[in-house]
């Protein structure tokens, strides 16, 4: 663990705490000028800087001036029991409340075990319950950065003593990635999914509520049948794509790919209804190629998928002849749409991605189709990950395996990969298949600490929909 910088701990921690012999920290007894304030040693509680005067001493009943050093108003209360002042205030707030508990959060940072990561703690309210946002200085630049892991924590604070302190619930390693809540199923997509309607989008009407946590982990996959579990899924050069539309006949179809995917063609063959990535392989009674008709990258896309400067919008259009005027005789309901999202998938399921891409990072690719089972991240568990942080556009999000062996990163083993970009991302809804990402980039494949990259159809719905329309 690397410290803040000692001095500053050092000032303010030496101050007000000191080791006994067991090394236990201990808070020093602070001198109180007690004969000023006529004995007593409570401070008002909006005037931490405020001199106390004794004017009067009567027994239990004492008047008090409160002077504030930086404005020079003073203030008196008469007749005041001492232990009735710290729950007066003064007309005008006299010091800094915000560093009423400072003390105690720093000693809390300076305490925090090693595989808790480095904390630093601000404080962001005062009042009664001083709000402390804590945050995890993954850099030790002792700014809170995008992507750094932060909690707030509202405490209770008297006489700038924490009372309680729910601070260590603040796990820099591993909070968002790991932990329980994930959901879980079986290892491949489960089979007879469809969309019913694909001219409109799937919206969630309620949150879905994750039955388990997973206790379990294309690489990492299994091959699957196209037909009954991916019928959607098709073939694009290098990669892979989506059919989003059935369309009556005449009318032409609509596939969904990624853009980079969609970089420098003009036209592009789409292969519908093969299991293995090619013409003329497995699936011949089937299979079908048709060539496109327009090809739209979202207009935003730039090509620096991954970079700081990158824009997401990895998605692409490509129009094509109707398929049902253009599937073989053989084909008996050989392919299906899949439904676009108008919101998107709550963080922690369980969704599936399929491809024909390479099966480890670097290796070859293969000739059937595979799936495995990836969990959607949240944006803050993604962008916690140092590798990722500041690179992942809001338009997109990750997908992998969580920090199940609670080592403080995320796990690898289950990855979409090269060749698998443009191919769809899919959650269940309520026996709905909804394709909620789109394969888009990744540092290698399948590592821990390094989750795959998906565009986020959601935010792409209705530029999709004004596009097909258009
Ligand atoms: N860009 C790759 C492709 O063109 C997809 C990479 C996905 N990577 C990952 N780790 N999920 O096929």
């Amino acid at each position: 663990m690397k410290l803040l910088p000692a001095l500053v701990l050092g000032a303010v921690v030496a101050q007000d705490y000191y080791f006994d012999a067991n090394g236990e920290r201990k808070k020093k007894k602070t001198k109180v000028t007690k004969s000023d304030a006529c004995g007593c040693t409570e401070m008002p509680k909006n005037g931490p800087d405020a001199v106390a005067t004794c004017v009067s001493d009567g027994g239990k009943r004492k008047t008090i001036d409160w002077t504030c050093p930086a404005t020079g108003t003073t203030q008196r209360f008469t007749n005041v029991k001492c232990r009735r002042i710290k729950k007066m205030s003064l007309n005008e707030q006299c010091g800094d409340l915000t560093c009423n508990c400072k003390s105690e959060v720093d000693a809390f940072v300076a305490t925090m075990s090693p595989d808790e990561g480095q904390a630093v703690g601000t404080c962001t309210n005062a009042r009664k319950k001083p709000t402390y946002k804590l945050f995890c200085d993954t850099d030790s630049d002792n700014i809170h950065d995008a992507g750094e892991v932060s909690q707030e924590f509202k405490v209770k604070c008297r006489n700038g003593e924490i009372r309680k302190n729910r601070f260590d619930q603040l796990l820099c390693g591993n909070s968002i990635i790991g932990g329980d809540g994930w959901e879980s199923g079986p290892a491949s997509m489960p089979s007879g999914l469809t969309c019913a309607d694909p001219t409109n989008p799937f919206s969630a009407r309620r949150k879905r509520k994750i039955k388990d946590f997973a206790t379990s982990k294309i690489v990492g996959g299994q091959t699957v049948d196209r037909k009954t579990t991916w019928p959607w899924i098709v073939k694009t050069p290098g990669c892979g794509g989506s059919i989003i539309s059935a369309n009556p006949s005449g009318t032409n179809d609509w596939i969904l790919t990624a853009a980079h995917c969609c970089d420098g063609l003009s036209s592009m063959n789409v292969i519908v209804g093969s299991e293995d990535r090619m013409i003329g392989g497995a699936s011949t009674d089937e299979e079908f190629q048709v060539t496109s008709i327009s090809i739209t990258k979202h207009p935003d896309y730039n090509g620096n998928l991954g970079s700081s400067n990158s824009p997401g919008s990895d998605v692409c259009l490509v129009e094509v002849p109707n398929l049902t005027d253009s599937q073989p005789a053989g084909c008996n309901d050989c392919w299906k749409p899949v439904c676009l999202p108008s919101t998107h998938v709550d963080d922690k399921r369980l969704c599936y991605v399929a491809g024909w891409g390479t099966i480890s990072s670097g290796g070859s690719s293969s000739t059937f189709l595979r799936d495995v089972g990836v969990h959607a991240f949240s944006q803050e568990a993604c962008t916690s990950i140092p590798d990722m942080s500041g690179l992942v556009q809001d338009n997109e999000f990750c997908a992998g395996v969580p920090d199940f062996n609670g080592d403080g990163i995320t796990d690898g083993g289950k990855d979409s990969c090269q060749g698998d970009s443009g191919g769809p991302l899919v959650c269940e809804e309520s026996g709905t298949a909804v394709i909620y990402g789109v394969v888009s980039w990744g540092f290698g494949c399948a590592f821990p600490d390094n989750p795959g990259v998906y565009a986020k159809v959601s935010s792409f719905t209705s530029w999709i929909f004004s596009t097909m329309n258009s």
